[in-house]
């Protein structure tokens, strides 16, 4: 089954409903496979992509079952939309309120008419991405190898005295050279005292002996996203970072081997969090335990206190509590993971342990 016949299937699509997608992770997996600019149309007859010149062959290419509509100086995207609604008589337009700015809404709906009326998606395309199909999972792992060899082939690179911003340069290089095509963010590192920040932003502190150093990192691979987070130490830490960093792995593998299908995100966050807390840690750790990954790097459901979804086989999600103590430093541990009927299994495959450099 496409990517496509799975949302209309979803939504049940009557005959004169049509589907705008602007989103382009969205367009990326209904298309599977197409990653440049413009727009999908979708009815449950057609599918078509509506772009410029620059990605009119490169679209054709990716995503062969789609028609490919060219825009121009005297027909941009809504003009074209609004052919295509009315070739196939649409009455019903559906289109990402979360996505579209005022304006850009205003100007559609200006092109395509009055007379058709206007639903919100709900975000039904996220809804579908949240189960990874087997080809999804493939290539996830992929990237998951990626990192995790990634984070090995840094280690030896470590040095006293050299900036943050020159490990991250090693590390973006290790996962380049094998075989990352992207980013999926911003590399976090931060040393020190800087652990404390859980979104620190690399910068020129340099390394020293004692230090506890928090990489967080991930590869894209075929338009999907690995996401995994290590603290190292940098010679002998301080008792009472070792206490912080045996209560961050003892949360992390605990809530790892308690994913399943069925269980509630809410109950999975709440077993770090209690943990956590009743080590004397209660306030250190402010952020979720986890969120779904995949073509974006934050995706639903999250392992939250605020989210009450029901994990499924097939979700692919991050476990990654931290202790986080201003003016002394922090710690997270995070694995990416494949929710299974009966369990999980970490698609991130780097040791957990202390590594001490
Ligand atoms: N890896 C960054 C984050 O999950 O927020
Ligand atoms: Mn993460």
């Amino acid at each position: 089954m496409t990517a496509t016949d799975r949302l209309t299937e979803m939504l049940h699509l009557g005959m004169n409903t049509a589907l705008v997608i602007h989103d382009p992770s969205n367009i990326l997996y209904l298309t599977e496979g197409y990653a440049g600019e413009g727009m999908v149309y979708l009815t449950a007859e057609r599918k078509a992509i509506i772009t410029d010149f620059r990605y009119t062959e490169a679209a054709e290419k990716a995503a062969p079952g789609f028609e490919v509509v060219m825009t121009d100086t005297d027909h941009p995207h809504e003009k074209r939309l609004a052919e295509l609604c009315r070739r196939d008589g649409v009455t019903e337009l559906r289109f990402e309120s979360n996505y579209l700015s005022v304006d850009d809404f205003e100007n559609l709906r200006a092109a395509v008419g009055e007379e058709v009326s206007y639903v919100p998606l709900k975000k039904a395309p996220q809804t579908i991405r949240e189960i990874k199909t087997p080809a999804e999972i493939v290539t996830m792992r992929k990237a998951a190898a990626i990192t995790s060899e990634a984070f090995e082939a840094v280690l030896p690179k470590i040095r006293v005295g050299m900036t943050e911003l020159e490990l991250r340069l090693e590390l973006e290089n290790c996962m380049f050279r094998l075989g990352a095509e992207a980013l999926a963010f911003s590399t976090i590192i931060a040393s020190g005292v800087n652990g404390s920040l859980p979104h620190a932003v690399p910068g020129t502190r340099t390394l020293r002996r004692g230090d506890m150093i928090t990489m967080d990192f991930g590869a894209k691979v075929g338009g999907y996203c690995s996401d995994m987070t290590r603290t190292v130490a940098l010679g002998e830490p301080s008792p009472e970072m070792r206490k912080v960093y045996s209560t961050v792995l003892r949360a992390q593998t605990m809530c790892e081997a308690a994913l399943a299908a069925g269980k509630n995100c809410f109950e999975i966050d709440r077993l770090a969090r209690d943990y956590i807390d009743s080590q004397g840690y209660a306030g250190r750790f402010g952020h979720g335990l986890g969120h779904c990954v995949g073509i974006d790097i934050h995706e639903n459901p999250r392992l939250s206190p605020s989210c009450h979804d029901t994990l499924k086989a097939g979700m692919v999600i991050t476990v990654e509590p931290g202790i986080y103590l201003p003016g002394i430093g922090g710690v997270r541990i995070e694995n990416t993971c494949l929710v299974k009927e009966n369990g999980s299994e970490p698609l991130t495959t780097a040791r957990k342990e202390l590594v001490i450099l």
